[in-house]
């Protein structure tokens, strides 16, 4: 598929559910494109190194995977939490109140979430990655400046933003003024994972404008807006960066 039909359908897309929302009458900018409610991009299969589709089971509880959606450069945090977690209404840092309905798998334990901080955007990259999921405790100032220890924290280590993803990863603490973007998955009959598009406020143009010249040499491609298809791979972060910085 050229990368043009590829933005003509999600474009179409977004046409079909600006139509949705005018039939019903509503606020016509209620699906401008930082609205934080559902965006559907590819229904893309997750799939490990050899293609097997990635299945809740298949996941280790603790382990940080990562994976590449809705764009071949966006990096994504796929974790099995190995706890329930609980939907939460939710808020972007200019205002708009959206809604996260919890993971997928058993216990809704399986979770995905942009592995790009809301703060500054640090990310995981080749060479390092400040921004690491923690399932072991780990200690943290919180929004109230008080210190806090608790396991299952996302923890971006630029300036100890920290995220909480067993509740759609809602800002613990640090200088992040919104959640991270989440991923929506989809189990299959057979179990078998998919992104199906996210929720939240999206950093996509902000990231692309202010990396694009590394991500371009990193994914050796001066695309790294196109989207991805079909199946996106899944591996531990440990795999694909080489130094991760834990504080
Ligand atoms: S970039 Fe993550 S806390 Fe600043």
């Amino acid at each position: 598929m050229s990368n043009d039909s590829r933005f003509t359908r999600r474009h179409f897309m977004r046409f079909c559910a600006t139509t949705a929302v005018l039939a019903a009458g509503a606020d016509p900018g209620a699906f401008a494109e930082s609205d934080a409610r559902l965006r559907r991009y590819e229904r893309v299969k997750l799939v490990d190194e050899r293609d097997r589709p990635i299945t809740a089971a298949t996941l280790k509880v603790g382990e940080n995977y990562l994976f590449y959606y809705p764009y071949v450069a966006t990096p994504c945090f796929l974790l099995n939490l190995g706890k329930a977690t609980t939907a939460a209404s939710l808020q972007t840092e200019d205002g708009q109140v959206y809604q996260w309905n919890g993971g997928v798998g058993p216990h809704r334990s399986v979770v995905a979430f942009s592995a790009i901080c809301a703060h500054k955007m640090s990310h995981p990259a080749r060479e390092v990655s400040f921004i690491n999921y923690r399932h072991q405790p780990a200690t943290f100032v919180d929004a109230h400046d008080n210190t806090a220890q608790r396991g299952q924290v996302i923890y971006c280590c630029s300036e100890k933003s920290v995220y909480d993803p067993v509740n759609g990863a809602r800002v613990l603490g640090g200088p992040a003024k919104q959640p991270l973007t989440a991923i929506v998955l989809e189990q299959d009959k057979d179990g078998a994972l998919h992104a199906i598009g996210t929720v939240g406020g999206e950093m996509y143009d902000k990231f692309f404008e202010r990396f694009s010249s590394r991500l371009s040499l990193e994914f050796r491609t001066n695309d790294i807006r196109k989207l991805v298809t079909g199946a996106a791979t899944v591996k531990p972060l440990v795999a694909y960066c080489r130094n991760q910085i834990l504080c």
